[in-house]
Formats: structure tokens, sequence, C-alpha cells
């Protein structure tokens, strides 16, 4: 949590920063409201604007409640003194004022509210996805400014974080995973392998060797509940140098 890994965008390189409880390097002298704050808008305790490759877009779903058990966590943790890394991003993508404009149009505001036409395990899978395990913010594509689609939602991203290539994981049977079952889903969250019993490579395998890979099977199934019943989306998401049959 001492901050620095990098992380490629088509935008620069930004490096994570020290959230651990050390009073200058980090966040120890953040209030309850600043952590909030900065979860939810993307601002500074300084009010100065955050980058959105800190996903405070999905984090924002979070409840509060939920948010200040995160930061007791957080402020458990041994405070490591290790100074944040500049971002090397270059002009105007470095510049932090504009960002105000860049949430007027593609942040939204409030905490994820349940949907009462659906299942407490769908309701809770949904608030996994979007809130914590943020997957849109790889598998939503982003248009020009780095917004993510809406209307695209998990449905592949050809330039995900380092440039990955994120696949379509909506339903759609020819161009996602609609031939994946729940169980399907649910190991791969667990496991890191596919139905073919190839395993993810890169970033998905990171995120599910430190993250999702520790949640509890109900969680994981609540997770593959909401997964299998999104809206099937056709997209082909393919890399640069193959032929595109689909127009960006
Ligand atoms: C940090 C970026 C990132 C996040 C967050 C992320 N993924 Fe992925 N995901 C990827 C990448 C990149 C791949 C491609 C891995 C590969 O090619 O081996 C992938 C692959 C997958 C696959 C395999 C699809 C296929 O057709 O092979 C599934 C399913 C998947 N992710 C689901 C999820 C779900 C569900 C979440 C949230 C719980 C999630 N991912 C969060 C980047 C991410």
């Amino acid at each position: 949590m001492a901050g620095g890994r990098g992380i490629q965008t088509p935008f620069g390189i930004f490096y994570g920063s020290n959230i651990t409880p050390h009073p200058e390097a980090g966040i120890g002298g953040w209030s309850d409201e600043d952590f909030v704050r900065a979860m939810t808008l993307g601002e500074a305790p300084d009010g100065s604007h955050y980058f959105p490759v800190f996903p405070y877009t999905s984090f924002r779903l979070m409840t509060e409640t939920d948010l200040l058990h995160l930061k007791d966590y957080l402020f458990s943790l041994p405070a490591s003194p290790k100074v944040n890394r500049e971002h090397e991003v270059p002009f105007p993508f470095n510049l932090r004022p504009p960002l105000y404009f860049w949430k007027l149009m593609f942040l939204e505001k409030g905490s994820f509210e349940k949907d009462p036409s659906k299942s407490e395990l769908w309701n809770r899978g949904a608030y996994l996805s979007n809130a914590l395990a943020h997957c849109g913010e790889c598998h939503t594509p982003r248009n020009l400014l780095g917004g993510l689609k809406a209307s695209m939602h998990y449905a592949g991203s050809r330039e995900g974080p380092e440039g990955e290539l994120a696949p379509n994981i909506t339903p759609d049977q020819e161009t996602g995973i609609g031939a994946w079952s729940k169980q399907d889903l649910q190991w791969l969250l667990e496991t890191g392998m596919k139905p073919d019993a190839d395993n993810v490579q890169g970033l998905m395998a990171e995120a599910i060797d430190d993250g999702y890979s520790h949640l509890p099977p109900e969680d994981l199934k609540a997770m593959a509940e909401y997964l299998a019943s999104l809206p099937p989306i056709k997209n082909r998401v393919i890399s640069e140098n193959q032929d595109s049959e689909q127009d960006w």
C-alpha cells in the first residue's frame, strides 16, 4: 500500500500513491470526510482533483459504512515513509484544474442503489462488481477523453490499462462469454482459470491473485449471478494490429 506501482495509460504513466497511515508520506492525516471525498468525488483534502486513473468513478458507488471500514483497515497497516512518485504525463494531460470539467461530463454522483426487482444475490453481485471490484474500469471501453462509454458497459476494451486488451465479458454468444456458465465465472474469479483450462494473464491475473480470489464463495457467486444477467453486447475486441471488423 506504499504506492509507486506505475500504470501505463494512453495519457502517460501514473504512479499509485502511498495510502498507508504515514502522517506526511501517506494518508495518516486524513479525516473520515477527507477519505470519503477522495473516494467518491476524486478530491484531495487540499481541494485539488485526482486523475480518474484512481477509479473513484467506481468507488463512488460504495456505501459510507463500507468506505469507513476500508479506512479503518488502511489505518491499521504499518505506516511507510515512501514519498509519492511524480506521474510521467505530458502536457496538457498533467493539468489538474481541467479535471473539473472532466468530472462534470463523466463522474456520476451518488452511491449504489438496490434494484428492488432483482434478488438479494444479484444486488450484492452488482454492488461488488461495480463499486469495489471495478470490472468496468478495464472492461468498458473509453472515449477519447478517457470517459467510460456507459452504453458499452463491460463490452470489452482494446486499450485497457497498460495497453492490455480487456475482453468483452457480456454474455454475447459470438463476441462475449455467452457460452460460460455462472460456475465458470465464479471459478475464474477464484482461480484465474477459464473454461478452456487456459489461465488469464497480466492485470486480470493480478486482480484475481491480489483481490478477487480472497473473496468468500458467497460473494463470488453473487458476482457471477450479476455478470450472467448483463445485456449481451456485440463487440469484437481485437488488438490494433489485427484486422478490425468494428469501426472504433
Ligand atoms: C485491471 C484491469 C482489469 C480489471 C479490474 C478486471 N479485468 Fe477482467 N480482464 C482484464 C484483462 C487485461 C483480461 C485479458 C486477460 C488475458 O488475455 O489473459 C481480462 C480477462 C477477463 C475474463 C476472460 C474473458 C475471456 O473471454 O477470456 C473475464 C471473464 C474477466 N476478465 C472478468 C472480469 C470481472 C468479472 C472483473 C471484475 C470482478 C474483471 N474482469 C476485472 C483486465 C481486468
